[in-house]
This record gives structure tokens, sequence and C-alpha cells, in this order.
């Protein structure tokens, strides 16, 4: 089988990618190792940037994201106490959209056999192959039998663990990693959220975060030690621990419930640079990592995608080849922004292991400048709302 682009992945990166290209006339097809079914298992974060709900507009994959997504027009710091309101829309004229990243997947997943994107799910031993050269292929084994494909490029969406950026000799790498001393234990539940926006607190017991997926949905977080384990967190003990971190203000509004899914995720930071190495491409988590605070994983897989779309599109439609060469560049550019507003945010909501009072102090101080302070407030909501493409 032969096509112009392979992309390894059909989460998020790899399906937008490829139907940001089937719109352009460019050939493509996913090769994805897991089931469809398991591929929306998965439950991320939901805060869609205006960037990545307007590539969804231009594929016309948002009907239902404008009918179920809420527009959010504004967040909530809080630091035990109070509730800082950060006017996201106000400040820069911009919404965010709550919307679960399972519902894009889905989204995007439903909309592929009308428009000509095939996705082949099950794909075993995905391996790559002359990536240095201009006639790059992928293998796989599907239903027991071997499988080729050739293209012209591949594009690597396949996440932390797959193997495309594996694909790239150490010697022509660099990567960058934080790995946080705690993890985000996460609940979600069939009740109304306690707070029309998020919250996200920084109490002295710890972080937590306040957040839904609709009105009727609650998702929660606090974080942890990462030597706690699910089981050590019944859902009435988490119930309580959010009641004391989110304030009293959110604490009186929080409606309790059953658990639908309760896990905990590790936090990370992580780039790996460049973005291509020969005929292969890294998008998405293949190429870096943001801790959830600041909800800016998916959207930055979407705006690496875009950039890609376009740099692919030129390519095959003009001859253009400075679109290819200057992709890894323009993705880092946003890459690195989105990663230092992740890590800051981070920085300021949580307890780290060896901070002591005086650090205590230095995150209560800088929340306190943020409440009194516009131009602060600015600087957080657009980076919150999302840098431009
Ligand atoms: N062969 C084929 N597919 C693979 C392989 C492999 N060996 N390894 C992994 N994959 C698939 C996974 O099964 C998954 O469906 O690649 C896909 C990668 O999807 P994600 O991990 O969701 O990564 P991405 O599409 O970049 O999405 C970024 O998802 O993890 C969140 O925070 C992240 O929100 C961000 C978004
Ligand atoms: C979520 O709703 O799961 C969520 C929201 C915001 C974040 C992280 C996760 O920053």
């Amino acid at each position: 089988m032969k096509t112009q682009v392979v992309i390894i992945g059909a989460g998020p990166a790899g399906l937008l990618l490829g139907h940001l290209l089937r719109a352009e006339g460019v050939d493509c097809v996913i090769v994805e190792r897991a089931a469809a079914d398991y591929v929306l298992g998965r439950i991320r974060a939901g805060v869609l940037e205006r960037t990545t709900t307007d590539l969804l507009e231009r594929l016309g994959i948002d009907e239902r994201l404008r009918r179920e997504g809420l527009l959010e027009e504004g967040f909530c710091l809080a630091d035990g106490e109070r509730l800082i309101r950060i006017d996201t829309y106000g400040l820069t004229g911009k919404h965010v959209t709550v919307y679960g990243q399972t519902e894009v997947t889905r989204d995007l997943m439903e909309a592929a056999p009308g428009r000509g994107l095939e996705i082949i799910y099950e794909a075993a031993d995905v391996a790559l192959h002359a990536i240095d050269s201009e006639a790059p292929y992928v293998s796989f084994t599907k239903d027991g039998s071997e499988r080729r494909i050739d293209a012209r490029f591949i594009a690597g969406c396949d996440g932390y663990h797959g193997p495309s950026r594996r694909a790239i000799p150490a010697s022509a790498a660099r990567e960058y990693e934080r790995v946080y001393p705690f993890g985000w234990l996460g609940i979600l539940a069939d009740v109304a959220p306690c707070h029309d926006e998020l919250i996200y607190a920084n109490h002295a017991r710890g972080f937590a975060l306040a957040s839904m997926r609709s009105r009727v949905r609650s998702r929660y977080y606090i974080d942890v030690p990462l030597t706690e384990r699910v089981e050590d967190w019944p859902d009435e003990r988490l119930w309580d621990e959010l009641a004391i971190r989110l304030g009293p203000e959110a604490a009186t509004r929080i409606s309790r419930g059953p658990a639908i899914e309760k896990s905990i995720a590790p936090l990370r930071s992580y780039v790996f640079e460049p973005m291509r190495h020969g005929s292969l491409f890294l998008a998405g988590d293949a190429a870096h990592i943001v801790p959830p605070t600041g909800a800016k994983g998916l959207n930055l897989a979407a705006s690496d995608v875009a950039y890609l779309s376009e740099a692919l599109t030129g390519y095959f439609r003009r001859g253009d080849r400075d679109g290819v060469a200057g992709f890894s560049a323009k993705a880092l550019a946003r890459v690195w922004k989105a990663e230092r507003f992740s890590w800051s945010l981070t920085k300021l909501m949580h307890r780290f292991p060896e901070d002591g009072p005086f650090e205590r102090q230095m995150q209560m101080a800088e929340l306190d400048y943020i409440a009194s302070s516009r131009a602060a407030q600015t600087a957080i909501a657009e980076n919150y709302v999302g840098l431009p493409l």
C-alpha cells in the first residue's frame, strides 16, 4: 500500500492531522495500535482553547461541540480562603470551551469514514523504516499478517510511549525533562459542579482543582504523594479533602456522588527537540508532555498538527519545502511557551516537599499580587485562552 503521509496513532493529534490533510486533498492513512473502544476509554482534561475550537469549526466537526460545550468566560485561583477570579473573556476577548477530550476524539473518529480518512485499528508491532530517506515506510501486523505502507512522510502522533520518537537517533536529538514529586488523584462523578467556572486552589494541605464535563458531571483533583494508591482514597475521604482544599465558598456547594472513575496520574514536563528528523515528524505527546495544570496538552497537540498540516499541504500542493524545513522551530516556539505556563502554574499552585515556610509565603504573595493587578491577570488570561498560532 502507498500513500502520501502515514500517521502513527489515532489519539487527538493523529485524528486531527488526518482530517486537516484530507480536507486539503492530501492522502493519508492512520495506523493505531489499540482498538477504537480502547481509545475512547481514556479520560483526560477538557478545556479547549479558541485555536483548538477554531480548527474543529474549520473542519465542520463542531456540531456537538457547539451544542454541548460550555463556553467559559473566566476561571478562579484560590488560596484556601478566597477565590481570585481571572476574567479571561474581559481581559482577552476570548472564551475557552469545556468539552471532554474523549468527546473530541469521538467526534473526530465518527467523522472519519465520511471524509475518506482511513484508520487501521489494532495494528501490532508498528515499526518505522528509512526515515532518513525520501521513501520511508511503516510496517505492522494486522490480523496475523505482515503489512507495509510506503509514504513520502511519516507523522509520529503516537503519544509519549510510542515508537516514533525512539526511531530518531539520540545523537540527533535533545531531551528536557522535569518530573514532579506528586500526582493528581482525579474523581469523575455525575453531580453538578460546585462552581460555574474552574477553580485551581493552593491550600496549606495541598492543591485542588474543581472542573467539570457538563452541568451534571464534575471532575475534581487533588495532588497526592506518588506513594499513595487509589485504594487509600475511598470517595468520602476524597470529598472531605476537596471541601477543605477548595476553601469555604466552594465547600458549601460541593455535591457528592459515587466515583465513575478515579485514578492517579503523574505530572511531568518534557520536550524532545527537534520535532522533525528526515521524513519523520513528531506531534502532540510524542514530542512533549505538560503537567495538566492549565490543560495545555490537547491544545498543544492541536497547534502542532495545524502547523504540520500547513507544511505538508504546501509541500504536496506547491512543492514548497520551506514549511517542512521550518516546522520544528515554529512548533517548538509555541510548545516552550505552553511548557513555561504549565510549569509556572504548577509551581504557583502546589506544595513541593522541599518547600519551607518561605516558599509558601512567596506563593501567597504572588496570589495576592495577581488578585490586585490587572496586568498580572492579563498575562495569565492570555496564556490560559491560548497564545496565537
Ligand atoms: N503503534 C500505533 N499506535 C500507537 C503506538 C504504537 N506502537 N503506541 C501508541 N499508539 C497510539 C496510542 O494507542 C494512542 O491512541 O497513539 C495514540 C497517542 O494518543 P495520545 O496519547 O492521546 O497522544 P496525542 O494524540 O498526542 O494527544 C495529546 O492527549 O495525552 C493527552 O495530554 C495529552 O491532551 C494531550 C493529548
Ligand atoms: C479536567 O477537567 O480534567 C481538567 C481541567 C483543567 C485542567 C486539568 C484537567 O487544568
